[in-house]
């Protein structure tokens, strides 16, 4: 049975209990609903994998209520220190050494000398991670190769008898996961475009390396397997027109001709974009089935800001689905 938990000081104060004793329970964040262990148990985070029908052991971001408490696992260079004052809590996630006090288990650390720790934003998001007063380990809260929940009803689709709980927040506002960065090296390494913008970073590192094309499609974090964000229904990239057995996953003023439609955003606003993608995706793909049509056509999305994101999960969702 998975308890359904409200945000109320006492769906938190569960929420926090079942974490610190080693249960599976999913929470709203400000990108995606995440599916929540104690990053210092291996058993629990073992629970995630199990959980999401994960093929593989990657590494997980560990989230915090605070910075101090990030940089307590992940030594801090200055240039993460200056990204934390300036995005956090919100969502960006940073690859630091690990600390050697840390407590990150090393099944979440994947064995790495490195660990991926991220300050969510959000009042119920912090509440919980400030009373469970551990790092927590949290994927996206959706079976392996699904697409990433953006609400509670979305996780229970998915996941429904197979975790603890679910932490109802509402709805997720950015839409999109966080901007995973790599400040482990001499330079910092963007390994997956997120709810901060490169251009956003960029103001405080300086340039950073971005591949951010559709062409690219070689993994370039651990565990990013091509095809994550994968409806059921093939996706086609770019389209400039649309026919009728196609649902159209619309940005801007709709082409018209398609057999069922969804607007990101008619205005042709990135974060109303964002917010709106996962759901989007589940709807055309589950209502374009029902009524039989053969794919979902993306249109044209810009190659800034928030672009770049939405880009990158349209890619995935796009890559031929592993055997
Ligand atoms: O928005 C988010 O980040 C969501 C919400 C729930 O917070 N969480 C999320 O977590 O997407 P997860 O664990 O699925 O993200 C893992 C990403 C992968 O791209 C993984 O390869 C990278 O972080 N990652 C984790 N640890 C790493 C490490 N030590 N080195 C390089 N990449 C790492
Ligand atoms: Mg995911």
């Amino acid at each position: 049975m998975t308890e359904r938990l409200d945000a109320s000081a006492a769906g938190i104060a569960r929420a926090a209990d079942l974490l610190r004793a080693g249960r599976l329970v999913a929470f709203g964040t400000e990108t995606v609903y995440g599916l929540g262990a104690d990053a210092t148990d291996d058993a629990a985070v073992a629970r995630i994998f199990a959980a999401k029908e994960r093929p593989r052991f990657n590494p997980l971001i560990s989230h915090f209520a605070d910075a101090e408490a990030a940089f307590r696992e992940g030594v801090p260079t200055d240039l993460a220190r200056r990204l934390a004052e300036r995005f956090w809590p919100g969502p960006l996630t940073l690859v630091l050494p690990r600390q050697p006090g840390g407590t990150v288990s090393d099944l979440a650390a994947a064995g790495l000398p490195s660990v991926a720790v991220r300050v969510p934003r959000g009042t119920v998001a912090t509440q919980l991670l400030r009373a469970v007063g551990r790092p927590v380990a949290a994927p996206s809260a959706n079976l392996s190769g699904k697409v990433s929940p953006s609400d509670a009803y979305h996780v229970l689709r998915g996941l429904q008898g197979r975790i603890d709980a679910v932490l109802d927040s509402g709805p997720c506002p950015v839409g999109v996961e966080s901007t995973v960065l790599d400040l482990t090296g001499t330079s910092p390494v963007l390994l997956r475009p997120g709810g901060i913008t490169v251009e956003a970073l960029e103001e405080v590192c300086g340039p950073i390396s971005h591949p951010d094309d559709y062409a690219h499609t070689l993994p370039t974090s651990p565990g990013q397997l091509a095809s994550h964000y994968a409806p059921g229904l093939p996706v086609r990239l770019d389209a400039q027109d649309v026919a009728p057995d196609e649902a159209l996953l619309a940005f801007g003023p709709e082409i018209p001709g398609a057999g069922l439609v969804w607007n990101l955003s008619p205005e042709g606003r990135l974060d109303e974009a964002a917010a709106r993608l996962f759901a989007g995706l589940r709807f055309l793909d589950s209502e374009g089935a029902r009524r039989g049509l053969s794919r979902i056509a993306a249109m044209p999305i810009p190659r800034v800001g928030l672009g770049r994101a939405i880009r990158d999960r349209l890619r995935r969702a796009a890559s031929p689905r592993p055997i």
